[in-house]
């Protein structure tokens, strides 16, 4: 910077320092806590019943885990889920709400002025914060505070236990991963819309449009309760491309239908659900990792972290010009748990 622009900086700091006086800190004004010790005492008993919120929200979680199994029905999925989130989520505001309610009111209030410095402590800095941390424990009077300090211990020490006793109680489980081998596609079965069960023409697909689409069932099937496990598997995305975009091998030109080609809905990586389309690329992406899928071009990877292709559905019209699926998917669906066991 020439000396003459450096003046011209140096005159404008000075005139905004001018211009904006440093307020300071505001006056100290001291907590309830602080001024009276029966305020500490209630603040303290608050803290300890947040802490008991925890817990209670921990052992609610391991209850409900063991005491609503989902059945099969959405219904039943999303109570169980319902009840498992509300308990965890106690358990976790409890600790959180508790943390945040003891710094406010018990913990140390002198002010700090935390003046800016270069990134690495001094060694002296670095002492000063050891002994500002040890009086800001014996500050916290944690010794004295009993009641206090057992619920924190049992709520910190519990809380684990809601992500433990799921994990081992899937040890053992049911880890069969042939049932991904297989969907309930089979040669004749009607692509109908989801969520209401339309069967589709191919004449209802405009070209660049994408249709969440699942397998035609029965009013029996769909109350069944593997219907939902089912139902999950088979969910397929139909797109229309203009046929000569559409770069197929030799064997999948018969896999499609004037253009419509329809692909697993289950992301290769990690099995999220592969969602957004983009007209112009005809990619389409999977929203949790960004995996990118080539529809005009086999659904193969061209970004992200999955590693195959989505599989297809071969498709066909029946007489009355339906889309019916010829048979299941060209692979199993989803991540390749299959692969490894080979
Ligand atoms: S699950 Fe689709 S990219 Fe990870």
């Amino acid at each position: 910077m020439s000396e003459q622009n450096k003046s011209h900086v140096d005159s404008g700091v000075d005139l905004l320092a001018d211009r904006f006086v440093d307020p300071g800190l505001p006056e100290h004004k001291e907590r309830m806590s602080d001024k009276d010790p029966k305020a500490a005492k209630r603040a303290e008993l608050q803290v300890s019943i947040l802490f008991l919120i925890s817990i209670i929200g921990t052992i609610a979680s391991i209850v409900v885990f063991f005491a609503i199994r989902p059945e099969g029905t959405t219904e039943s999925v999303r109570n169980a889920n319902l009840a498992l989130g509300l308990s965890i989520g106690f358990a976790l505001l409890g600790i959180g709400t508790a943390a945040v309610h003891w710094a406010k009111a018990l913990m140390s209030d002198h002010e700090v002025v935390d003046e800016r410095h270069p990134l690495e402590s001094t060694p002296e800095d670095r002492e000063a914060a050891v002994a500002e941390l040890t009086q800001g424990v014996k500050d916290a009077n944690i010794e004295r505070r009993t009641v206090l300090k057992g619920t924190m211990i049992t709520a910190l020490a519990l809380f684990p236990l809601t992500i433990a006793v799921p994990l081992v109680s899937s040890v053992g489980g049911d880890w069969d991963v042939s049932k991904f081998r297989h969907t309930i596609w089979k040669r004749g079965t009607r692509l109908t819309t989801d969520p209401n069960g339309r069967p589709l023409k191919a004449s209802d697909v405009t070209l660049g449009s994408v249709v969440h689409i699942i397998p035609e069932a029965t009013e029996e099937e769909r109350s069944s309760h593997h219907w939902i496990t089912e139902k999950a598997k088979a969910v397929v995305l139909l797109v229309r491309l203009d046929p000569k975009d559409l770069k197929e091998t030799e064997e999948r030109k018969s896999w499609s239908y004037d253009g419509i080609v329809a692909y697993s809905k289950i992301c290769t990586h990690v099995g999220c659900p592969v969602a957004l389309y983009e007209q112009q690329t005809h990619h389409l992406l999977c929203p949790c990792h960004q995996s990118t899928f080539d529809v005009a071009d086999g659904a193969k990877v061209v970004f992200g972290p999955a590693k195959r292709a989505l599989p297809q559905l071969p498709i066909t019209v029946d007489d009355e010009g339906y889309l019916i699926a010829q048979d299941d998917f060209n692979e199993p669906i989803g991540p390749s748990y299959w692969e490894r066991l080979k």
